[in-house]
């Protein structure tokens, strides 16, 4: 008995690690204006904040990590910061690969890819095919992405299969529509981290951020470390995940 009792104190920190995190990384421009440097400066610096927060994902056997690492707004931004950032993708996509393969991450895109260079389309299709049959981590980076766009695009299917005659209008309920949108075959983001001291969700997964515990931290991302990584985890293990349900239930549950 007295065993039993220890087991549930243990187990609510054992059991509350996120299966699949989010992460929208703020931040960049600012490290690098306060280094007088230029803003692309701190994308380079993101990138090896990328690279900690994928090797910290596989460490502790988290399933997957989605990155927004372009939204569809991000087009708005000055010509030579916009294809300063694409150069970066295709030199980060050519140099990580490789090694992102042999660590056994399964890399997806997800956004409207057509909007992007074939170069740039072409390697994110090869980077995919090559890691496809890996699952210690599936890493997803958001490019050209929107919550919007990913809805209005799942809406879109649904009313073509109904027009098709393949899909009864009254079947579209909210089960179908979240079965059409993107990473629908993810479980959806636990644990969601924005750096950079904003507290907005920016159009990112709108439908599927529902009940995802959300963490926000004013450290620029390229100071994200592994340590303030753990320090989001264990946030996200010590609050109380109801999906709907009262206090007393879980609790309830968890004795069960
Ligand atoms: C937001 O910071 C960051 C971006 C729009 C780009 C993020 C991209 C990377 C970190 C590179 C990742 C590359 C791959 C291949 C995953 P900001 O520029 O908005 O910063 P600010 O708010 O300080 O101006």
């Amino acid at each position: 008995m007295a065993q039993e009792n220890v087991q549930a104190e243990v187990q609510p920190t054992q059991l509350a690690l996120p299966r699949h995190v989010a992460i929208i990384m703020d931040g960049n421009g600012r490290w690098a204006k306060k280094k007088n440097l230029p803003r692309y400066m701190g994308h380079r610096e993101g990138v090896k904040a990328v690279r900690r927060i994928v090797s910290a994902c596989q460490k502790r056997g988290i399933e997957a990590l989605t990155l927004f690492a372009f939204s569809s707004e991000n087009w708005r931004r000055p010509k030579t910061e916009v294809g300063l950032l694409m150069d970066l993708f295709v030199h980060t996509l050519k140099k990580e690969v490789n090694r992102l393969d042999r660590n056994g991450v399964h890399i997806r895109f997800i956004g409207n890819l057509t909007a992007f260079d074939p170069k740039l389309r072409s390697l994110m299709d090869i980077a995919e095919q090559q890691t496809a049959h890996n699952h210690r981590l599936t890493l997803v980076i958001a490019v050209n992405y929107g919550g919007r766009w990913d809805l209005a695009e799942a809406a879109r299917r649904l009313a073509a299969r109904a027009m098709a005659g393949e899909l009864e209008v009254d079947d579209i309920d909210s089960e179908a529509l979240g079965g059409e949108l993107c990473i629908a075959d993810l479980p959806e983001p636990d644990l969601f981290i924005r750096t950079g001291g904003e507290q907005r969700i920016s159009n990112f997964l709108l439908w599927q951020l529902a009940y995802t515990e959300l963490y926000f931290t004013d450290l620029l991302w390229p100071d994200f470390t592994d340590a303030a990584f753990s320090e989001a985890l264990q946030s996200f293990a010590s609050r109380q995940r109801r999906f709907g349900q009262t206090g007393d239930q879980i609790e309830q549950s968890k004795r069960a």
